[in-house]
Formats: C-alpha cells, structure tokens, sequence
C-alpha cells in the first residue's frame, strides 16, 4: 500500500466505474443542470439516493436552495449531453426535455430518470451530500448507460 497523495487518491477513484447522470432543477422558471457521477443508492425503504456538488460549483446556492431536483442517467448515445452539462453555462435548447408536475426538468431517452425530494444536505470536506427521496421513476429497459471509467468514457 502507498501513503496517501492528492494525486493517487484521484487516480484510485477513477478505477471505479460509474454511470453519468444529469442533476437538474428549476428555479423560478430557469432550468439548472450539472453532471454528476457522485450519484449513488442510499435506502431502499424510504427510497433514497444521494449525490454530492462541489463546494466551488458557481451553481452551489442554486442547489441549495432547491427542494426537488430530477436525476436523469444517461445512455451510451448521449456524451454530447454530458459534455453539455460539465460546461458552466449549458445549453438547453441543445437538449429534448419535458417539464415534470412540479417544474423540473426530465431529458427524453434517458435510461432512467427519477425525481426526487431533497430531503437533507450534508457539508463534508470540500463537497455538500444532498439526500433525496424518491417520488417518481421511468425506466428504458431498451437503452444502455453512459459508463464513466479511468476519468474517460468508456
Ligand atoms: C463525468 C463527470 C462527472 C462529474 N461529477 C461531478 C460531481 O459528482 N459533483 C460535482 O460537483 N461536479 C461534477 N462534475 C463537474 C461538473 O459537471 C462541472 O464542473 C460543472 O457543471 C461546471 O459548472 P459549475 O462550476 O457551474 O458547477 C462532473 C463532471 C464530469 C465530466
């Protein structure tokens, strides 16, 4: 084993594969959205999930604020759209969406989307964990997800 460093501590996490999801919420009347691989399961009853922003995101406060957020995973087709929302200023026209019941937005083809209820936020380090509850779910049982792996995708 190594001791650890700044730099084998990024490059041990990137050995880990995940998904990409799509982060997003609306606050009045403006749509955020932000990749994000820090999503995770957290409880299976309740339903939870949990990701984590970065303190020096420029949307922190946006989040915050935000009682709901939609999670949406993406396909292997969509890395525009993840390269779309890694860019401080996103482009939604770039992207085809619908707007939920309670005004967040939900990308179309995705494998799946939840929406949920952000029920606590926790500062830890140099990120915040928001909890969520899960509300709603759609499944794509057709498509394949977007994988993340080795700081590529792959
Ligand atoms: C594959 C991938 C995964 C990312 N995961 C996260 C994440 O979990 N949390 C986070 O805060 N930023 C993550 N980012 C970075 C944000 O997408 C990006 O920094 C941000 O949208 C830039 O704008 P901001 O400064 O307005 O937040 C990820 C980027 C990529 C490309």
């Amino acid at each position: 084993m190594n001791k650890i460093t700044k730099e084998n501590f990024k490059k041990t996490l990137s050995t880990f594969a995940t998904g990409i999801t799509v982060v997003a919420t609306n606050n009045d009347y403006v749509l955020y959205g932000k990749t994000i691989n820090s999503f995770s399961s957290l409880s299976l009853s309740p339903p939870l999930v949990l990701f984590s922003l970065d303190n020096k995101s420029s949307k922190l406060n946006i989040f915050r604020k935000s009682n709901s957020v939609s999670i949406n995973i993406l396909n292997k087709k969509q890395k525009l759209i993840s390269d779309n929302f890694a860019r401080k200023n996103p482009d939604w026209s770039k992207v085809e969406y619908y707007i939920f019941k309670n005004g967040n937005p939900i990308i179309k083809n995705c494998v799946s989307n939840l929406n949920c209820k952000i029920i606590d936020r926790i500062k830890k380090g140099d990120h915040i964990i928001f909890i969520c509850k899960v509300t709603h779910v759609l499944i794509n049982n057709k498509l394949q997800p977007l994988i993340y792996y080795n700081s590529k995708y792959s």
